[in-house]
């Protein structure tokens, strides 16, 4: 017999269902309940009119939003970077060339301490209210590295994303060529059993145009659906290699043209904006306020990665984004819930709504908006996945 769980008391009710609410994206809803069934929601309405269930909790009239989607990490990997961050924050600029030193500890790293790093940054972010995460691969760039990887990480998600093409490996400095054959040959074939999307860094120092399309093509030949490192570190062609290969999204995007935007809105692609990486590179942020006018479909996600971006914080993120790069807080919760869910296009996360999985936080505040408006501060309390309780 299935229990069922009535979160009562709710102040505020995120759902993301516009049919909910008055007509706002984040479908608020005041004084409200959820019932949960199983791994399911039940029932999403007022309080008043909230069925019984078999047990219940009080939410104390604090909010309840959906659980965090995080549609961009890189977790699979070993050791750390901390004196390439210090070394930065003296005045030292980010470089692609310093995920050398995370693929050299990695190759080095046994399986188990690959696994071990990979609990602990996935505890790291439930904790924070974050309950669906993608993870890639991209430090291994052998055959077998790459693949174990992402056997590693489809141990704890099913987004999986092969990044063969992160970076070329020094083996290889010398003929860039042969490595991306092996990316779109062998290394593809051992890897696509483990993952669901292929990726691939396009940017001076790392894959230009035209590997980056070679990259993304075979993945999709095998299977996979594409995504793509864009426009980060100057302007360049990955935004448009991300429409023509129709990518469920561009991340980055912080170099990013108005004709850039308008092809981002026209193809459907969603804009993956990582500011942590601006955060923790000393960059400047991409323009949300641009891409929003231009109605593209914008994700927030963390970045997570021991070189460019080395926090777990969704929460972080929303404030991020409201401060530094304009978005309201609406927009922001929506960004890092609903959007990440658009950007690896699932309809079933992101959202409360019947029959959607029971993944939501009950925050120590009373609306969404202290994510953004008290930065910092732990205001995640109980994290439910699956209608399971994690923190
Ligand atoms: O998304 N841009 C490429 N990859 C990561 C950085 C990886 C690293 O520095 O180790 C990123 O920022
Ligand atoms: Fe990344």
């Amino acid at each position: 017999m299935t229990v069922s769980l009535l979160v009562d008391n709710i102040g505020e009710l995120v759902t993301n269902d516009p049919a909910i609410g008055a007509g706002s994206r984040l479908g608020l809803l005041e004084d409200a309940a959820v019932v949960v069934e199983g791994h399911r929601v039940a029932w999403v309405g007022r309080r008043a009119e909230a069925p019984a269930a078999d047990a219940s909790v009080d939410a104390a009239g604090a909010a309840v939003v959906p659980g965090f989607v995080d549609s961009h990490s890189h977790l699979v990997f070993a050791g750390d970077r901390a004196q390439e961050f210090a070394a930065r924050m003296e005045g030292r600029a980010y470089s692609a060339g310093g995920i050398q030193t995370t693929v050299a500890a990695t190759r080095h790293a046994s399986d188990d301490e690959l696994a071990a790093n990979l609990a602990r940054l996935v505890a790291e972010m439930a904790r924070q209210g974050t309950t669906t995460v993608e993870v890639k691969s991209g430090y291994g760039l052998t055959v077998a590295d790459e693949t174990r990887s992402l056997a590693i990480a489809a141990q704890v998600t099913s987004e999986t994303t092969y990044l063969g093409a992160h970076v070329v490996p020094p083996e290889y400095a010398d003929e860039p060529a042969a490595y991306v054959d092996l990316v779109t040959g062998p290394m593809l074939t051992a890897a696509a059993p483990h993952a669901r999307w292929v990726d691939v860094f396009c940017e001076r120092g790392a894959f230009d145009a035209e590997q980056a399309r070679a990259v993304l093509r075979a993945g999709q030949a095998a299977g996979l659906q594409a995504r793509i490192h864009a426009n980060q570190l100057g302007h360049g062609p990955g935004i448009e290699v991300a429409c023509e290969v129709g990518a469920a999204s561009a991340d980055h995007c912080t170099f990013a043209t108005a004709d850039d935007l308008a092809n981002l809105a026209a193809a459907g692609v969603a804009a993956t904006l990582l500011p942590g990486v601006e955060f923790s590179t000393r960059s400047p942020y991409p323009d949300a306020r641009a891409m929003l006018a231009a109605g593209v479909t914008v994700a927030l996600a963390t970045d997570c990665n021991p070189g460019s971006s080395y926090t777990s914080s969704m929460p972080l993120c929303i404030a991020l984004a409201v401060r530094e790069m304009a978005m309201t807080p609406a927009e922001a919760l929506w960004s890092a819930t609903a959007g990440g869910a658009a950007a690896l296009r699932r309809d079933d996360v992101g959202r409360l709504a019947v029959g959607a999985p029971a993944d939501f936080m009950v925050l120590a505040a009373p609306s969404y908006v202290h994510l953004a408006y008290r930065p910092g501060v732990p205001l995640v309390g109980a994290v439910y996945r699956r209608g399971q309780r994690l923190s």
